[in-house]
């Protein structure tokens, strides 16, 4: 396959350090499998699922046949008082997926705008309910929920704010749930449950009356795959409910089977009042994000509206895009006809003890993970994030396509990998690392 180069000047691309990579570019041409090739021509396993997007992997030509058809019979309708069939009937089919309380589906394009959606759902459904005076949210340091101004004020992660926070001033952090004891512990770590007492600290100062909702990743993933402590989600979603405040749980990473169940509210056992979702919902084929919200939200939002009145003033230009839709129904499809949520459960083992071989390097630090997900953290270099950038662009010219977030490395293989690719991706990360010298 042949790239003709023009001109990279003009994209402005993003999270990306723009004089370099078009010094040097990584650019990607095709997909089939969990396979990627380059403008070299090199093989690229996708070892994160692009941004833990492909978990059919790629090129599924039922998705593109199912997306071409629907632009050949409907390519667009307005989505604001008219409906079309398929956003219908890929709501029920995730509503099917959702723990038996969440039965609304609010279709978005994007993890950004699932975050800024349930955000206001949230609030509308606290002021429907006669409590507009809740307007304090609850997030947590290292959490990543995108890059909409909702979601960056939740923001945990100091780069992504600190140019653009005091827009919604009303967010405290819980403490992150990394703990030194914690490291190399595969799985759910015993010790850390308490650092949910955080939140009952906000309750005890700011007054719980005064609180929405209580945004976190169930597993933190873009900053690192930072697994509950056992216990922690069960403590948040006690003192939740002690003081009237949601529990949000944001899906976007860890939802359509990443973990071995549908969602993490059914891999750890606790429920939410509202999970936000992207990503694998179209298996990344098309954009597409969701909130799914309990059946209270919904009703006591649409209950309380006047009678032929527009209840939630939210909706996006192409939320539910028929185009969208089709993808998501294929790729549910395909979810269901090839078992693809058990078979990252069965592979889980594997994949997290051939991960964790990997700790007996001088380079690594720690090493988290659960399901069909994990994060190797190595030792920071020059400045934060320096040896991570360095990593990420070696792994690629290996073979191997790995997000990095700062000095940590986070793995998420599609669901249809086999053991030999598990094996092709530790051995990649194992010469790469090899070849960096401290
Ligand atoms: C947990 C979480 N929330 C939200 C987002 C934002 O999603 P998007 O990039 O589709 O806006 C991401 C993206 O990685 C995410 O991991």
């Amino acid at each position: 396959m042949q790239y003709t180069a023009n001109t990279l000047e003009h994209q402005w691309m993003p999270f990306t350090a723009n004089k370099d990579f078009k010094e040097s570019p990584r650019l990607v041409l095709k997909g089939e499998g969990v396979y990627l090739w380059d403008h070299k021509g090199g093989k690229i396993l996708d070892g994160s699922s692009g941004l833990f997007c492909c978990a059919l992997g790629h090129g599924r030509s039922e998705i593109a046949d199912a997306v071409h058809q629907q632009l050949l019979t409907l390519d667009y309708t307005a989505p604001f008082q008219l409906g079309q069939p398929g956003s219908f009937e890929l709501a029920s089919r995730i509503a099917k997926l959702t723990p038996d309380e969440i039965n609304h589906i609010f279709f978005v394009n994007s993890g950004s705008e699932s975050i800024d959606t349930a955000l206001k759902i949230a609030m509308a459904y606290h002021r429907a309910r006669g409590e507009g005076q809740r307007t304090r949210f609850v997030s947590r340091e290292r959490a990543y929920h995108g890059v909409n101004i909702g979601g960056v004020s939740l923001s945990g992660m100091v780069k992504n704010r600190e140019t653009f926070s005091g827009v919604m001033p009303n967010v405290v952090c819980m403490r992150h749930t990394w703990m030194e004891e914690n490291r190399f512990v595969k799985g759910q770590p015993e010790h850390g449950a308490e650092l949910a007492e955080d939140l009952q600290r906000f309750v005890d100062t700011y007054g719980g009356s005064t609180i929405a909702a209580c945004f976190v990743e169930p597993i933190a993933g873009s900053t690192g795959c930072l697994v509950p402590p056992k216990g922690y989600l069960e403590r948040l979603r006690q003192i939740c409910d002690e003081n009237g405040i949601l529990l949000v749980f944001d899906e976007v990473i860890t939802g359509f089977g990443r973990l071995g169940k549908p969602f993490a509210a059914q891999a750890f056992g606790v429920t939410p009042d509202i999970m936000t979702m992207a990503k694998a919902i179209t298996n990344g084929a098309q954009p597409m994000g969701a909130v799914a919200v309990s059946d209270a939200i919904y009703d006591a939002i649409v209950n309380n509206a006047p009678e032929g009145a527009v209840e939630l003033f939210h909706g996006y230009t192409f939320g539910g895009h028929p185009a969208a839709c089709a993808a998501g129904l294929a790729t549910q499809d395909i979810f269901e006809r090839e078992n693809l949520f058990d078979r990252a459960a069965d592979l889980s083992e594997y994949f997290l003890d051939s991960v964790f071989e990997l700790q007996d390097l001088d380079m690594v630090t720690d090493i988290r993970g659960y399901g069909l997900m994990a994060a190797i953290d190595v030792k920071q270099g020059a400045a934060p994030g320096a040896r991570g950038t360095e990593i990420q662009k070696k792994l690629f010219w290996n073979g191997l396509h790995v997000k990095f977030t700062g000095d940590s490395g986070i793995l998420a293989p599609p669901f249809i990998s086999d053991k030999s690719h598990i094996d092709e991706l530790c051995a990649a990360l194992r010469k790469t690392l090899e070849e960096i010298r401290d």
